[in-house]
């Protein structure tokens, strides 16, 4: 294969990347790499209640639109993320639920009427949704967020059953960090998934966000945690890859990070329930990791300027076994 399309054709898993909907629209270079090399995308931010519902009942599609819209274009199939999610919640919703304004009763009718109107919006242009993103905390416990407090556990299951009134087609994820190797983590969500199968929920797919760092060991018992899942009649997908590194970037962490990249798909390609390996950002130019990590960086497949990086090379090397 000379690019990820056609690694993406051969491996028979889609191959996709973040989309940033501010460089899309500003930056030639950019779209044009996107669109080459990626059959799937997701948008970074554009999707997410702050961005869509910045003010109560007033919407902002413009840039969720723009990035299915050049998804269309571009033949690209596209994940939704995210729709329940405890950070980037808009303003008006965290005020109101902490003042008391909004009560409990309120707020379930508002995330029902969210998550309807959203998934409603793009019925049949999105081929998986985030539906709840990050609802374990890193001791194993449900996230103790304004949903897990007000609306109690069974927010999670109303989540899937409304997605799936709102497009019965869409395939609806559970997705989550640290989900490749953290036993507390992979146990409850496991116990999460079980419980919404005993109940008949519409819950299809297993999301593991996949961010990584060299300074840590590869997760070595990544797809074994996977085939739990997908034992379960889950399919998988790696929702949001980036090995980040402590600064400077030399060689020899380029290679390990290679490495990695390489074995996080190798790990999706050997299990035939897993259909989806996302990056999160193609390019060091546009790199969430600078800003919530101090002093690492370097993350992504290409460069700034949009340059292949080993690890590039070392995805397109991966074969079905
Ligand atoms: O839009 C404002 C802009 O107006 C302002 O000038 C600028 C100044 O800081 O901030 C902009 O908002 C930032 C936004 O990204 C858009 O760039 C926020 O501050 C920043 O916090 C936000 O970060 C995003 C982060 O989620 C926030 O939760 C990252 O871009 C995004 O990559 C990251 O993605 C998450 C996934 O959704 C879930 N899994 C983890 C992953 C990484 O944290």
């Amino acid at each position: 294969p000379d690019d990820l399309r056609e690694l993406s054709r051969t491996l028979r898993v889609h191959i996709g990347s973040a989309v940033d909907a501010t460089a899309l629209a500003g930056e030639a270079d950019y779209r044009r790499v996107l669109n080459q090399e990626f059959n799937h995308v997701t948008a970074e931010n554009a999707m997410k209640w702050e961005t869509v519902e910045p003010q109560r009942g007033a919407y902002d599609w413009e840039a969720a639109d723009a990035v299915v819209e050049n998804a269309r274009r571009n033949r690209q199939q596209v994940r939704g993320h995210t729709l329940v999610w405890h950070n980037q919640l808009p303003a008006w919703l965290i005020e109101g639920v902490d003042s008391g304004a909004i009560d409990a009763k309120e707020l379930r009718k508002i995330l029902r009427s969210h998550i309807m109107t959203e998934v409603g919006r793009y019925r049949g242009k999105i081929r998986a949704w985030d539906v709840v993103n990050e609802v374990v905390d890193d001791t194993g416990k449900l996230r103790d967020s304004i949903w897990l407090k007000h609306l109690g556990p069974g927010y999670i299951a109303d989540a899937f059953r409304w997605a799936h009134q709102a497009d019965p087609r869409a395939r609806l994820y559970i997705n989550d960090y640290n989900l490749e190797w953290d036993a507390k983590k992979i146990e409850t969500t496991l116990g999460i998934v079980k419980d919404l199968k005993a109940k008949r929920v519409p819950i299809h797919g297993i999301g593991f966000q996949g961010h990584l760092g060299i300074q840590y060991d590869y997760p070595g018992d990544f797809a074994g945690v996977m085939r739990r899942f997908t034992d379960l009649g889950l399919e998988a997908a790696i929702t949001e890859a980036d090995v980040r590194m402590v600064m400077p970037a030399t060689a020899e962490k380029l290679a390990t990070q290679a490495d990695y990249y390489q074995r996080m798909l190798s790990t999706c390609v050997a299990n035939k329930r897993c259909v989806e390996f996302t990056v999160w950002g193609f390019t060091d130019r546009h790199s969430w990791v600078p800003d919530w990590f101090e002093g690492e960086g370097a993350a992504n497949i290409m460069d700034e300027n949009l340059a292949h990086k080993p690890a590039y090379d070392a995805l397109l090397a991966v074969r079905r076994k």
